[in-house]
């Protein structure tokens, strides 16, 4: 018996029969378990030497089966080991990575050059009465320059308003009197336009209000002209031209000396509006203007991103085309 089971033993091919041949000798059923059933009916001289051998024949075939058992163990552990091995010299997948938008950038990297000059940052409503957006700055309903900029109205009083300027209304309105105003207002704004390369009815604006003692046109154009070079790079060169805007006497536009990506020759580019404030402005918010003076400017952020990283159209900055998004990623 112990011979037949261990040769059987020997031809084991898995777990499985290794289970099937411990219960066929080893079960209830099984040969070994007869015989030792069967000890009962031997003799008392018998029963010592036949209950050796069977406990011999018992230990054999245990040791084998443990022997086998173990072995498929271990080679499971190895076929496992071996489909599950990650290769860590393999280059990683990219991950898809968003970048900040071009657009947030510039009006990110504007807001801190003049956080740095001691500004603070105003935001308003998109939607803006009549009173704030025209007729605080010096544009009473019948003015002729309301048509400068051609609005949507949702009711006879209520707009999309078409610029920043009513935050710096609105500032004025909650300093209440008090010295110094230094803000810059970002923000979208509305205007009733076709949309083409050049023109967006929804675009962004940064615009700026300084009021205090003595604030003249030469602290406008200083503070202008360190901005630009912090913007655009020290050589950058600034031009004021003489303008008009219903809120700021005298008023000028400004231009920049800068060579636009992909152009062999720097030339003038008209970047933004200012002046100083008018007095009528500054009243109707309730700043003295004898007592107190100051300038505001005004930009748009597409044209400025559009110089700086030499963009074309203004409609990429709203297709969401993530060929175009993705230029911006890493630098
Ligand atoms: N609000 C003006 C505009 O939208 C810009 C501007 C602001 C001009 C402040 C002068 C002073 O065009």
């Amino acid at each position: 018996l112990k011979a037949e089971a261990l040769e059987e033993l020997q031809g084991v091919t898995d777990a499985k029969h290794l289970d099937e041949l411990r219960v066929k000798y080893q079960g209830k059923k099984g040969k070994l378990t007869e015989i030792l059933r069967g000890m009962g009916g031997l003799s008392a001289e018998e029963r010592p030497i036949i209950g050796q051998l069977a406990n011999e024949v018992r230990d054999a075939i245990d040791a084998a089966v443990t022997a086998h058992a173990e072995r498929f163990e271990r080679e499971e552990t190895e076929r496992r080991l071996a489909s599950e091995t990650i290769d860590v010299t393999l280059p990683g997948r990219k991950l898809p990575r968003g970048a900040v938008h071009p657009l947030t950038r510039v009006i990110e990297e504007i807001e801190q050059i003049f956080i740095g000059m001691g500004y603070q940052i105003a935001e308003g409503p998109e939607v803006e009465t009549d009173y704030h957006n025209f007729e605080a700055l010096n544009l009473p309903k019948d003015h002729p320059a309301r048509d400068m900029q051609d609005s949507f109205y949702i009711t006879e009083e209520l707009l999309l308003r078409t610029h920043t300027s009513p935050v710096q209304v609105r500032t004025m309105q909650r300093m209440a009197g008090e010295v110094p105003v230094k803000v810059i207002c970002p923000g979208k704004v509305y205007r009733r336009d076709d949309d083409d390369a050049t023109h967006s009815f929804q675009f962004h604006q940064i615009e700026g209000l300084v009021i205090g003692k003595n604030i003249r046109m030469s602290d406008l154009k200083g503070t202008l002209l360190t901005f630009i070079q912090k913007l655009f790079g020290e050589e950058a060169q600034i031009r004021m031209r003489p303008s008009f805007f219903p809120f700021t006497e005298p008023s000028a536009e400004v231009d920049v000396m800068y060579k636009k990506k992909g152009a062999t020759e720097p030339s003038w580019l008209e970047i933004l509006g200012c002046g100083m404030v008018h007095p009528r402005v500054l009243e109707m918010s309730g700043y003295d203007p004898e007592q107190y003076s100051g300038f505001a400017f005004g930009m748009g952020a597409e044209r400025i991103a559009m110089l700086k990283y030499g963009i074309d159209d203004i409609r990429h900055f709203y297709n969401n085309d993530e060929r175009f998004l993705e230029q911006f990623a890493r630098q």
